[in-house]
């Protein structure tokens, strides 16, 4: 039998409202929530919020293959230390997930790791290559509900629709990269007039809504589910918000970097700031920001990105864009985001958990019976990124310097401490 724990002193964030509750746990379950409880564990939460533990739908982990930039254990715990109890690992690792051998590995090795649920998510082609289907019908009966070739978008217009009709007589949400390739080839930063002034090669806004447009119109015709990941255009927000008020079963993320860093960063040169797609203007910061407050786009989602350092180190046109996303995720959207509490936790946690399927057990109400998956983090303590204490194993994070506000002081993956005051557990 694992220790009882309680939470106490801390804000309850549920659905339905906010109380100020001691919450216990037994068997990995919530057992009592109400006044003055005691257990084995005692975590105090004065000061903050108790809620659901976050769902990133877009954390790349790099195992098999990559494990130089990080591994799935190491993100895990990133993840723990960010408030995470689940995360969807992109498929872009080497061998891509297009297969159940690789599926299982990376399921194998979450559990394995034992600090939050990993969620594989499995290609949309074979190798992401952009030819051939996946055996998408052997990945969604081995359990694998999102797909995604992300790192790239799917080009091909037919295979694209076919996937769709696939996707739906499956049950499955197909999850697009939307990038047009022809128009980024070379690309380093977004096209505007400060890439022109810079000499740097442009990624244009109509090569992220090109493909938005076309899935959205495939969608249509197909009736199957789409999630369009890492949104950063005002006019993609556009386009996401007329298709859901035709009723499409369409949903969209944006990352925490899309929401706080601007196009003007990379005049620095610093490859850091180097991202796909590709950091943008205010304005489409502005309208990123009333897609999240309008319900428009559905989630926050990492894209959490580790490269290795050496590689980072490469001058901006060779250096692999993305950037860590895992440990900072809360500390910026609580900073930048000009969000209340609860459309945080609805972005970082009720609606990733039920777009990924998950919701079963995660992003559900603090209350009896309830897996216990929870974040408990004070939504008001300033802070900032020490690079030697990262828990990732790269450490590409374009926040060192910067104010961070709200940090993850406890997380609870199935009933036990991942994380407790602000320090992971394994
Ligand atoms: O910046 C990015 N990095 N965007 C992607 O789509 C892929 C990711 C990666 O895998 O490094």
């Amino acid at each position: 039998m694992s220790k009882s724990v309680v939470i106490k002193g801390g804000t309850i964030v549920n659905p339905d409202g906010q109380s100020r509750v001691d919450v216990r746990i037994e068997n990995g379950k919530v057992v009592e929530v109400g006044a003055n409880l005691s257990a084995d564990v005692q975590l105090d939460a004065s000061g903050c919020i108790v809620s659901s533990g976050f769902i990133d739908l877009h954390a790349h982990l790099r195992e098999p293959g990559k494990e130089e930039a990080e591994t799935i254990e190491t993100g895990s715990r990133a993840g723990a230390l960010g408030g995470y109890t689940a995360l969807v690992a992109m498929p872009n690792t080497d061998p891509p997930q297009d297969s159940i051998a690789v599926i299982d590995f990376v399921r194998e090795q979450g559990k394995r790791a034992g600090l939050v649920d990993v969620v594989p998510s499995g290609c949309i082609t074979l190798g992401r290559l952009g030819e051939t289907l996946a055996p998408m019908a052997e990945l969604a009966q081995a359990g694998v509900t999102l797909f995604t070739d992300d790192g790239v978008g799917v080009q091909d217009a037919s295979l694209m629709r076919r996937a769709l009709e696939y996707a739906k007589g499956l049950g499955v949400t197909l999850a697009q990269h939307c990038e047009v390739a022809e128009l980024t080839k070379g690309a380093v930063m977004n096209e505007c007039q400060c890439c022109t002034d810079l000499g740097l090669p442009g990624w244009p806004s109509i090569a992220e809504e090109l493909m938005v447009f076309r899935d959205i119109e495939l969608v249509r015709i197909t009736g199957a589910s789409m999630h369009f990941l890492h949104l950063s255009t005002a006019r993609s927000v556009e386009l996401v918000r007329a298709a859901k008020r035709d009723g499409l079963s369409i949903t969209a993320e944006v990352t925490p970097h899309h929401l706080s860093l601007t196009q003007e960063l990379l005049s620095s040169y610093d490859s850091v700031y180097k991202v796909n797609p590709p950091l943008r203007s205010a304005e489409d910061i502005r309208a990123l920001k009333v897609g999240l407050l309008d319900g428009t786009i559905d989630a926050i989602a990492t894209d959490h990105a580790p490269h290795p350092r050496r590689d980072k180190e490469m001058s901006l046109d060779m250096a692999p864009p993305g950037m860590l996303g895992l440990e900072t995720a809360l500390g910026v959207v609580m900073a930048y985001g000009d969000l209340e509490i609860k459309d945080v936790v609805s972005l970082l946690s009720w609606n990733p958990a039920r777009i990924a399927k998950i919701d079963a057990d995660h992003g559900r109400p603090i209350a009896v019976g309830e897996s216990a998956n929870i974040c408990v983090f004070d939504p008001d303590l300033a802070w900032s990124v020490d690079i030697e204490r990262l828990a990732s194993k790269s450490i590409n994070t374009p926040y060192v310097g910067r104010t961070l506000r709200g940090r993850v002081r406890h997380t609870i993956f199935k009933g036990t401490p991942t994380v407790i005051d602000g320090q992971a557990q394994k």
